[in-house]
């Protein structure tokens, strides 16, 4: 019984709580939103990610299948986003966590990578 609540107690630390996406607390339209994850992303990623998603020489394609949301859901990339990551998918360096990024910025970046995926479809 005890044994059972602290197994659970870890995996609701584990998946819930904080490594979920950003809840945004500005109310905004998805236009607005997408308007503000594109110009996000623009700031934040693409010197790496590439201004099409496709990847530069120092990271990766956010096109390519190893991130489609069943293999790397929303808080993978909000931790990506927070915390940075280890090389592990690729031979670029790591990731560095992303400086003075707001929740809000986070949240919409997201939906503006989402949306990309959705139009243009993944690579192999
Ligand atoms: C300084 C370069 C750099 C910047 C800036 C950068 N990334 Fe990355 N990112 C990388 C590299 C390199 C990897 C691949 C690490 C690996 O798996 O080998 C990566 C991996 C990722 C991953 C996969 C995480 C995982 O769990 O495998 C996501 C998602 C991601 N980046 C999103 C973003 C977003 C969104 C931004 C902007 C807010 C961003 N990155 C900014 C270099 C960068």
């Amino acid at each position: 019984m005890r044994t059972r609540f602290i197994v659970a107690f870890t995996l609701l630390m584990l998946t819930g709580c904080g490594t979920g996406t950003p809840v945004s607390t500005t109310p905004m339209s998805n236009a607005e939103r997408l308007e503000l994850g594109a110009d996000s992303y623009q700031t934040f990623c693409a010197a790496c990610h590439g201004t099409d998603l496709r990847g530069t020489t120092q990271g990766s394609s956010l096109l390519s299948i190893v991130y489609e949301p069943n293999h790397h859901a929303d808080f993978a990339f909000t931790t990506a986003i927070k915390d940075g990551v280890k090389a592990h998918h690729w031979k670029f360096n790591d990731m560095p966590p992303t400086a003075s990024i707001t929740d809000d910025e986070i949240a919409a970046v997201i939906a503006f990578v989402r949306n990309v995926q959705d139009l243009e479809g993944f690579d192999q």
